[in-house]
């Protein structure tokens, strides 16, 4: 049995968990949200200096709720990649200093990866292989998981990730910040065929479009030009209607795409990671599709998938035990392929 502390301070939550191989003894999120929707988005330095203020009380509160201390912890691991910079240097010095404090192995875990197993807490048996759909603020992809570290990308974004696109529709719907929820909860009362929106493909040169790829500034755009024209007829604008429209839109999208990647490279199992994943349209559309498919779809409980450090933790237990340890010298980077994720570990 493996117990990993880990913290995640890669965006705008301050987050430190305990897990107990996938069992989380504690999970404590300290979300800086309320701040930086004064801004509408993120302001990274605000983000770092408020997980300096926050992270040494998270840490001693995550061991408290767990009712355990350093003797019962065999690693400490923090987000190092990809994330805001200052913000993700926060969380690794923490996760450096007290691994040397402690004379514990130290990880350096990829955001992504601890998406893909935020799936692994509500399903300990799921095993490898499987398709992941990553959907949050700053990345769409379809990954084709094959093991632990062992990670191919299918398919992209070609711009906005879905999160991304979320939140700049609800801005120029004047909705606040972040657009996800605000939209999500609007689309329940909204009319989702009221306006027909452009889904967004990807062409290849040699004609045709590409299956896996996705593409979501045109949709952007197309809301966009919606409000303005019914703002010019004097229109009251219909928030929910353009708001379940667009959603759906999103939704189908993700759906096509996923489903098409699963049937093409023979895998029965999709899992969703990443804020996007907490969407009621998304797990509409998925779910319904996979059951007429065969396939089976897991998305994780919503609190696994927004940011959160349980995720993290239980990543960093199978590298752990797998002897994956990485160097005291790691540094972090605000773009790493998950392709590349085995370059963490010495
Ligand atoms: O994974 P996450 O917490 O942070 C990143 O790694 O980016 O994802 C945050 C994103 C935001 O863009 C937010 O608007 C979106 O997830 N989000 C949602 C929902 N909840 C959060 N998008 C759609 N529907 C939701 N219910
Ligand atoms: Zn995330």
């Amino acid at each position: 049995m493996t117990t990993v502390l880990a913290i995640e301070t890669s965006c705008d939550e301050t987050a430190v968990a305990i897990v107990n191989n996938r069992d989380v003894c504690s999970n404590v999120v300290a979300s800086q949200i309320s701040i930086h929707k004064n801004y509408g988005g993120v302001v990274p330095e605000v983000a770092s200096r408020l997980h300096l203020e926050t992270i040494n009380s998270l840490i001693a509160l995550a061991l408290e709720q767990a009712q355990l201390d350093w003797k019962a912890i065999d690693g400490v691991a923090a987000t190092c990649a990809p994330g805001l910079v200052g913000a993700l240097l926060v969380g690794l010095t923490a996760a450096k200093t007290l691994s040397m404090v402690h004379s514990l192995p130290f990880l350096g875990i990829h955001h992504l990866e601890g998406h893909i197993y935020a799936n692994y807490l509500s399903e300990p048996t799921l095993e490898t292989p499987f398709l992941s759909l990553l959907v949050s603020g700053g990345h769409t992809s379809l990954i084709y998981v094959k093991d632990c570290g062992v990670y191919e990308n299918l398919g992209a974004t070609r711009d906005d990730a879905a999160g991304e696109a979320f939140d700049k529709v609800a801005r120029l719907l004047k909705l606040g910040y972040p657009g996800g929820p605000i939209i999500d909860q609007l689309a329940q009362q909204g009319n989702s065929s009221a306006f027909k929106l452009p889904e967004g493909r990807v062409s290849l040169p040699e004609g045709g479009y590409h299956p896996y790829d996705a593409s979501f500034s045109g949709l952007k755009t197309a809301v966009s030009r919606l409000v303005q024209q019914l703002e010019k007829d004097h229109h009251v604008i219909p928030v929910a209607d353009v708001a379940a429209s667009f959603q759906d839109t999103v939704a189908r999208a993700l759906t096509k795409r996923a489903i098409s990647c699963a049937l093409d490279y023979g895998l029965n199992t999709i899992t969703v990671g990443g804020g996007v994943a907490a969407n009621s349209g998304l797990r509409k559309h998925l779910l319904a599709a996979a059951e007429a498919h065969n396939l089976r779809v897991l998305f994780p409980p919503l609190k696994y998938c927004t940011d959160n450090a349980a995720m993290i933790a239980c990543c960093a237990t199978d590298h752990l035990n797998r002897g994956h340890i990485s160097s005291l010298n790691l540094g972090v980077e605000s773009r790493l392929s998950l392709s590349q994720v085995m370059k963490l570990y010495d």
